[in-house]
């Protein structure tokens, strides 16, 4: 979600976390439409890192699990984690099976769960879908990367879908998506989609709040610090003018 073509703020401006209060409370923020784009995610992940039913997968800011919604026909070895109680809540009722967790934007708080309830876990991908923009700054951002390369198996990767940075438009990212809207017959559900974006407490917050813009250099650093390397992946995600990255350890 991106609310108008110029927010962003360079990466290191610092903000008080607007987005993470948005997101802690929000109960209505997923519609029909980002089911559609999950959807096309979830193909593209599997087919590009040959994603099977042995593979361990993390989904961290998972909202209330539309990937695991898909991802469950290719392996049953997943969790989810995020900082919105009512999004676990609805992750946990949809998939009992699962281990869901519910963190903090406090990195050291969700440090600190996530050691009690994925103790000893080790994960072949982590997924952050759509939420890099959503951080208060860089930095907080690379702290939670670090934190989570201490659950990578030895070949596991990192993958950051959907980065906004100074190429993205949203506009261009919105015509995608009523693309496959109306391939789909959903132009009800992309209006109302729509309309939640401009005229919602999302559009109050962004306008407050900038969302965060993350450029190839400045991930590239931060996978840099964590002793990753960092490859850029197009075409993952069905929004055409954001980036996607892939973080691993192998050479
Ligand atoms: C646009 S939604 C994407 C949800 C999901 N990844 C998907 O694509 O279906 C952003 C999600 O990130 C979560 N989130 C926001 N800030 C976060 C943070 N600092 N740590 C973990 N999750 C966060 C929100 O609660 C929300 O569920």
């Amino acid at each position: 979600m991106q609310a108008t073509k110029n927010a962003g703020v360079t990466s290191d401006t610092v903000q008080s976390g607007e987005w993470g209060k948005f997101w802690e409370t929000q109960k209505t923020a997923f519609y029909e439409v980002m089911k559609i784009a999950t959807q096309g995610f979830a193909k593209r992940l599997v087919a590009t890192l040959q994603i099977n039913a042995s593979h361990h997968i993390l989904d961290y800011g998972c909202g209330p699990a539309f990937l695991i919604d898909d991802l469950k026909h290719t392996t049953n070895y997943i969790a989810g984690a995020d900082i919105n109680p009512f999004f676990i809540e609805q992750a946990r009722h949809n998939h009992p099976h699962y281990t869901f967790v519910l963190i903090s934007t406090d990195t050291e708080q969700t440090r600190l769960t996530l050691q009690q309830q994925l103790a000893g876990k080790q994960y072949d991908f982590i997924v952050l879908l759509s939420i890099s923009q959503y951080f208060p700054d860089l930095q907080s951002f690379g702290q939670v990367i670090d934190m989570l390369s201490g659950y990578m198996s030895s070949k596991g990767k990192i993958v950051v879908a959907d980065v906004i940075d100074e190429k993205t438009s949203s506009y261009r990212d919105a015509l995608a998506l009523l693309y496959q809207c109306i391939k789909r017959g959903k132009i009800i559900s992309f209006t109302r989609f729509m309309l939640y974006v401009l005229f919602s407490s999302y559009s109050q917050t962004s306008k407050r709040a900038k969302l965060l813009m993350i450029s190839r250099e400045a991930i590239e650093a931060v996978a840099g610090n964590c002793g990753l390397k960092c490859e850029s992946v197009p075409g993952l995600t069905i929004h055409p003018s954001r980036s996607n990255y892939i973080l691993s350890t192998e050479q």
